[in-house]
């Protein structure tokens, strides 16, 4: 069966002390209220990870949402994904549209650091998805395979057993748009399709697909109970702790 994850995505918010109040809210909550065994991340900005992973009491899993793709070395401002290993930090968000946007992030980089995350054992949650422009366009579903083959199918097949992929439509993620019910499991089981012809079918029906974009309590048990949606990636609604832990517990519906 494969693993059910609700990842919060916290991008650059919570200053450090708010991080860490938010952080054990959360983890008070699921201990006394999750039922399942979905797994929980929560991917926090770098300077709040260490502690975080402290904290996190085996209840959750603590996630990066960067790294570079070299091991160490005159990279100033950067963090190696051997760094993160190091703090306990267990995911690592690659490929996230906002990096892909304004840094530039090139299929072919994500794809040097999604091997440099699995060369240090931490998994990756690989980001996908098409913006409003692209899906009107008609041939999204091209654009997506591409993305995959690019940033991902360069892996042997115990490589890609590691990856969580995420399917975030652009247009959805901050807008308060969510992709329907519908319109989300067609991409999934696209997605998984895809990995099945390069894969396998074992592979692909063991892989983790989450869904992201404008997910919260409210729309999450619709989009959960979708055949191909194994769960989701949440920005906005991670950042409070009663809307992030009503979504995990979404899941185990
Ligand atoms: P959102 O962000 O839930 O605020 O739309 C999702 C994401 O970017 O991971």
């Amino acid at each position: 069966m494969r693993k059910k994850i609700v990842a919060g995505n916290w991008k650059m918010n919570l200053d450090y002390e708010t991080g860490l109040g938010v952080f054990s809210e959360i983890v008070n909550m699921l201990r006394d209220e999750k039922q399942g065994g979905q797994q929980v991340v929560i991917c926090a900005p770098f300077i709040h990870l260490h502690s975080l992973a402290k904290l996190s009491a085996e209840v959750l899993a603590v996630g990066a949402q960067n790294c570079h793709a070299a091991d160490s070395g005159a990279f100033t401002g950067e963090i190696s994904a051997g760094m993160l290993k190091s703090i306990a930090c267990e995911y690592v968000i690659l490929g996230h549209s906002e990096r892909r946007q304004y840094f530039q992030e090139s299929d072919s980089l994500i794809f040097e650091k999604t091997k440099a995350a699995l060369k240090h054992n931490l998994k990756p949650i690989f980001c996908i998805g098409e913006t409003l422009e692209e899906r009107n366009s008609g041939n999204f579903f091209q654009l997506l395979e591409k993305q995959l083959k690019d940033g991902l199918f360069g892996l042997d097949v115990n490589e890609f057993k590691q990856v969580v992929i995420a399917y975030e439509p652009v247009w959805a993620i901050g807008t308060g748009l969510t992709a329907s019910p519908q319109q989300a499991q067609e991409v999934h089981a696209f997605i998984r399709q895809t990995i099945a012809t390069q894969y396998g079918t074992e592979v692909a029906e063991n892989s983790t697909i989450l869904y992201g974009g404008s997910c919260n309590a409210q729309n999450a048990p619709e989009l959960f109970a979708q055949s191909d949606i194994d769960g989701g990636l949440i920005g906005g609604a991670s950042l409070k702790s009663r809307d992030f832990v009503n979504i995990v517990k979404a899941l185990n519906h």
